[in-house]
């Protein structure tokens, strides 16, 4: 086996966008195309020599083949060790707790999260550092600047490594050491949560589903809801990753994971329900009757997390993505601890975390995570939930109402236009922010605009600034869009519309979300001039 040096042309757009770099999986699979990006992360990173580095991915199509290149790389690179999930298998957040636990000096993750797998849909890989998290925009832009400049990369010219069989193997000098995805992960859950408790709200009677949507965390949530917590056979659903999900979209929203929404919402449905995502860093969450948005579980959370035995010591405080909606805030001010607002993408909490400033944090993309690893967690929050539900011994629907007569109601929805053409989306958001210094006092739909921004982030801990992370526009009577657009699409652009109004603890806290939301939605949509640039006239998806 010789290590060989191969020259090679750059390719266009090796970008990291919001999670690392997500195309076309026939992209990917053109020759040379992992090799040049993977090349360029160690040059960016000062070299892969006598490091160690942890390499997983959500079983999704070409998982399999783009980590044998990444590890003839790593190898040709003069990487010391490489931890590889069995079959090339790991959850985001289980990657991401492997880092930190062995104390790699990162991680490579294959997943395109929620988007559907194959040759003909998506594909992505990101870099994690040392701390377990997404590579910050420093450490992107070093990665992006190196693929527009790569003229060679280094690989072996070897026989493809067996990583069905755990153990150690040697590969060009090497080691590749094959670890059991699901161990390490359970271990840190058990430290975080009272399993007994759990285990006896299950044998009372208590029933739940989790829907693993043929992706990553159906081996995880078998091992722990079912054998551990004593779940019977069948409440992990789809629990066999395929590498294109069962031709599905792995997106644990009500509109993709339809049918776990329709078996909760029916009289003998399960008292709980959640999914997964692909890569397993998502969370939905279903009580019977009820579907919680991911931005009212992330407040929920906050309120309730010290019945857990991880976070009995209370929270140092939490963190949410600009569009997420306000609810935590709130549970924030009451428990006198500090909310930071950071854009879209899980990389900005990792300061946060790293810096003891924040023990929960979430997003309204479904997304919620604490300080055990630095990427959001699925299955982590579903266990929260158990806990707390195994402390309150209340339905998750009396739990949600207990919360909105405690602190008010955020009605919140999220609309998505979908494959737009990006030149009008463009445009559309560049008009836009040319008029935001006028638009305060201007009527919108039925509704006046109080006030408009283009939002802009300092980082608290290392001063780094994020601009442009999307257009804020609030409304007279409390009301708030957000627009944005999406950096995770592979298709056009997504123009992602966030709406949220506030209705006090004393008001009218059960409407229909869409009803409640409808006039804000008309007047973001008139003073963005929607449809004059995109055609649009209604969204997609509704989350
Ligand atoms: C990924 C990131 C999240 C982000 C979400 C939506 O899941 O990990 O942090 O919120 O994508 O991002 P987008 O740019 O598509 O709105
Ligand atoms: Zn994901």
């Amino acid at each position: 086996m010789s290590g060989v040096t191969r020259s090679c042309t750059p390719f266009e757009g090796q970008k990291p966008g919001t999670s690392g770099l997500r195309k076309k999986t026939r992209v990917f699979m053109e020759p040379g195309y992992v090799e040049t990006f993977v090349q360029s992360i160690f040059n960016a990173i000062g070299g892969a020599g006598g490091k160690t580095f942890v390499v997983g991915g959500d079983g999704r199509y070409f998982n399999a083949e783009a980590i044998q290149t990444i590890l003839r790389i790593a190898a040709a690179n003069g990487a010391a060790r490489a931890i590889v999930g069995q079959n090339g298998l790991l959850s985001t957040p289980a990657a991401s707790n492997l880092i930190r636990k062995r104390e790699a000096n990162g991680g490579l993750v294959l997943s395109a999260s929620h988007n559907p797998g194959g040759i003909d849909e998506d594909f992505g890989l990101k870099y994690n550092t040392a701390n377990g998290g997404p590579a910050p925009e420093n450490v992107t832009a070093a990665i992006y600047e190196e693929t527009t400049r790569i003229a060679e990369y280094r690989t072996l010219e070897s026989e493809d490594l067996d990583l069905s069989e755990l153990g150690e193997k040697s590969l060009g000098g090497m080691t590749v050491e094959i670890v059991d995805p699901v161990t390490d992960y359970a271990a840190l859950m058990r430290e975080l949560f009272d399993f007994d408790k759990i285990r006896a709200l299950i044998s009372s009677g208590f029933t739940l589903r989790f829907d693993a949507m043929h992706a990553v965390t159906g081996p995880y949530a078998r091992a722990i809801l079912e054998e551990e917590l004593g779940a019977p056979e069948g409440s992990v659903m789809n629990a066999v990753p395929s590498v294109d999900f069962g031709k599905g979209h792995p997106d644990p929203n009500p509109i993709w994971a339809k049918p776990l929404v329709d078996l909760v919402m029916s009289d003998d449905g399960p008292d709980f329900a959640a999914a997964s995502d692909g890569d397993g860093d998502r969370n939905m969450i279903l009580g019977r009757g009820v579907y919680v948005t991911p931005s009212d579980s992330l407040a929920v959370l906050a309120a309730n997390a010290h019945f857990a035995p991880g976070y009995a010591h209370g929270l140092a405080g939490v963190a949410r993505s600009m569009p997420t909606s306000s609810a935590c805030d709130r549970v924030a001010e009451r428990m006198g601890i500090a909310c930071y607002e950071t854009p879209t993408g899980w990389k900005f909490f990792g300061n946060l975390l790293d810096a003891g400033r924040v023990t929960l944090c979430g997003e309204e993309s479904a997304g919620t995570g604490s300080d055990h690893v630095r990427e959001k967690d699925g299955l982590w929050a579903v266990l929260l939930w158990l806990n707390i539900l195994a402390e309150r011994r209340l339905p998750v629907r009396d739990i949600l109402a207990d919360h909105w007569v405690t602190y008010g109601r955020n009605y919140y929805s999220r609309h998505d236009y979908e494959a737009v053409n990006a030149d009008a989306a463009q445009d559309m958001m560049a008009d836009l922010t040319e008029r935001l210094p006028q638009l305060a006092g201007t009527r919108a739909g039925n509704l006046v605009v109080s006030a408009a921004d283009q939002f802009s982030y300092t980082d608290p801990v290392d001063g780094s600034v994020s601009r442009n992370q999307g257009i804020r526009i609030w409304l007279e009577g409390g009301g708030r869009g957000v627009l944005r657009l999406s950096g995770t699409g592979t298709e056009g652009a997504t123009l992602r519309i966030y709406l949220e109004r506030y209705m006090p603890a004393d008001g009218e806290l059960t409407i229909e979300t869409q009803t409640a939301l409808r006039e804000i939605a008309e007047a973001i949509a008139e003073v963005s001039k929607l449809t004059e640039y995109t055609g649009r006239t209604a969204p997609d998806v509704m989350t």
